[in-house]
């Protein structure tokens, strides 16, 4: 059955048969050897066939990896993506260096998905809290199990709403302001969608797509996230190649100070960082 997939997804397919029996990979090889069930020949055939319409091996196996946690994940969710570890990475650095404070600080992720950014801040900052919002139901569901399971529910919270509509509803959360706000929103434009939609044809296009020129989300979050972040907050997104210039602008024009762009692993820009006046 391996044999029948293309090369690019043999590796999956092993990782699918041995997430779902529970195995390493030396006992993947050990058990190759097994006769097979009936049953399990049909539960991997439809495995191997779903890998090959593009379904995601982790819509397979329910689970994510992702800075050292394990997601709960669904279909119809986006994967998180191995350059988002990153942006935590960074972030979670610079709120420790710079947000010193004898009180717990409180985070704030416009467009959650699975909840992995706000589930791996919370594991690198063990007093913040964090308030996950996404428009999406089942990204929702997913990231509240997922931090039931890590047993974070006291610390980070995750609600259905639209980010581009008002944010003053998640005041309770912060009275006097967000102490930072970190998002990888949709960003993918009009003239990319399609490339996006065909490399990853099962997620969700309303995860990916941010308007005809990628930018429709950055707006709604520099002009709320200004208004919602305490004095020297600090606001962290996540962008794609060729929007730096004109968010790094956008963030200038509504006063945010300290506004910088930084490159991935492939030396492409990925992460901006700004900070609300002192
Ligand atoms: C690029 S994904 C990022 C998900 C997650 N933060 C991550 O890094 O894996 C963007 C997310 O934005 C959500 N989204 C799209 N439109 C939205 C809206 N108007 N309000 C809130 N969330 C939205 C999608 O459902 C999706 O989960």
């Amino acid at each position: 059955m391996r044999e029948h997939l293309a090369a690019s997804k043999r590796t999956e397919f092993e990782y699918v048969v041995a997430c779902r029996a529970d195995w390493s990979r030396t006992e993947f090889l050990v058990h190759l050897a097994d006769d097979v069930s009936p049953e399990a020949v049909g539960e991997w055939r439809t495995a191997a066939a779903q890998l090959s319409l593009g379904y995601p091996a982790e819509y397979l196996t329910g689970r994510a990896q992702f800075c050292d946690l394990s997601l709960d994940i669904e279909e119809g969710v986006l994967v998180p993506r191995s350059e988002t570890e990153s942006l935590v990475e960074r972030a979670a650095d610079r709120v420790g260096e710079v947000l010193q404070s004898s009180r717990p600080l409180v985070g704030f992720e416009p467009c959650s998905g699975s909840g992995a950014i706000s589930l791996a801040m919370a594991d690198r900052l063990p007093t913040a809290r964090m308030i996950g919002v996404d428009i999406d139901a089942t990204a929702v569901r997913c990231a509240l199990r997922s931090a039931r399971r890590i047993g974070v529910t006291d610390r980070v919270t995750f609600m259905q709403a639209n980010v581009l509509c008002s944010w003053n509803g998640f005041r309770r959360f912060a009275p006097a302001g967000f102490d930072f706000v970190i998002s990888n929103p949709p960003y993918v434009t009009g003239e990319r969608i399609q490339a996006a939609i065909e490399s990853s044809p099962r997620e969700p296009v309303h995860a990916l797509y941010g308007g005809p020129d990628g930018l429709l989300f950055y707006r709604a979050i520099v002009e709320r996230a200004r208004r919602a972040l305490r004095p020297g907050g600090l606001l962290f997104l996540e962008i794609d190649e060729g929007l730096e210039a004109a968010i790094l602008k956008m963030l200038y024009a509504s006063g945010m100070t300290n506004c910088r762009w930084f490159k991935d692993l492939q030396g492409l820009p990925r992460y901006m960082e700004a900070r609300q006046e002192q």
